[in-house]
């Protein structure tokens, strides 16, 4: 389970997070949702450790993020798959060795055989052929690259996974294969996921529940329909702007389609 407890964060004038409260439990999936700037990734970083707060706690795992010493972090990072923003591969490196970064056991890690073993399985659970493996990324598309990052989050075998804008960037078919990705690892892997979005309607699909980042603070949280069903003129104002934004590129990209 995460629990996010009162957490607040500042940086110089710039009060980011103001007493946000987070509960993930386990296997459920999570999407965090909320306008570009707002903190969304500061959120997640307090998860794994990456940033600590002025106020509150985190608790990852029934243990307290914030007072863990260097080696207790790392143990607990190794529970925790982080899925980059912009995919964060190594170019000079093959799309194999990537993966087998992730390997974060060490007795595994220097195992060749099981990271051959493992490498292969990852690119089987994102839908990629195990030939991808000897690939590097700049020979990759944007949802191929998005897919060998969730590989490589997933292949220490986590207990939880953090994506931070697994979609962003991508037409809304790879965008819909990406979020499909999410439910069957979720699925399959039993993991206990947050999905960190600005894209309301792939979130709606993927999420058991659905948390809005508004101003410094939790602003919705519950179930998608709960929070459609919000009367808060601010959810609503984000909803319904965002979905608009979503029905715009749509038409946009049809009439591209359609050479116009
Ligand atoms: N390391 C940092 N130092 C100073 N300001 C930061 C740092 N990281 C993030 N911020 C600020 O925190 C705010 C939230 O950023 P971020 O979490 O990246 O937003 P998003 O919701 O788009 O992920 C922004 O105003 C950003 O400038
Ligand atoms: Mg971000």
């Amino acid at each position: 389970m995460i629990q996010v407890i009162n957490v607040s964060k500042r940086f110089l004038h710039n009060i980011v997070l103001d007493g946000v409260s987070l509960e993930v439990r386990d296997g459920e999936t999570v999407a965090l949702l909320g306008p570009s700037g707002v903190g969304k990734s500061v959120l997640l970083k307090h998860i794994n450790g990456l940033m600590k707060p002025d106020a509150g706690d985190v608790i990852v795992d029934g243990l307290s993020v914030p007072r863990l010493k260097r080696k207790e972090i790392q143990q607990l990072r190794s529970k925790i798959g982080y899925v980059f923003q912009y995919g964060a591969l190594f170019d000079s490196m093959s799309v194999y060795e990537n993966i087998r970064l992730g390997i974060t056991d060490e007795t595994c890690a220097n195992d060749d055989g099981y990271c051959n073993d493992r490498v292969k399985e990852c690119l089987r659970l994102v839908n990629l052929a195990p030939d991808v493996a000897e690939k590097y990324p700049a020979e990759l598309s944007g949802g191929m690259k998005k897919r060998v990052g969730i590989a490589r989050a997933i292949a220490g075998a986590p207990k939880y996974l953090l994506y931070d804008e697994p979609t962003s960037g991508l037409d809304p078919v790879n965008a819909d294969v990406i979020d499909a990705l999410i439910e069957r690892l979720r699925d399959e892997l039993g993991v206990t996921s947050v999905v960190v979005s600005h894209d309301v309607r792939g979130s709606f699909r993927v999420a058991d529940r659905v948390a809005l980042l508004w101003q410094a603070k939790i602003r919705a949280d519950g179930t998608p329909e709960q929070v459609l069903a919000s009367q808060d003129a601010a959810v609503q104002q984000f909803l319904e702007r965002d979905l608009e934004m979503g029905l715009i590129q749509a038409e946009g990209e049809a009439r591209a389609k359609r050479g116009a």
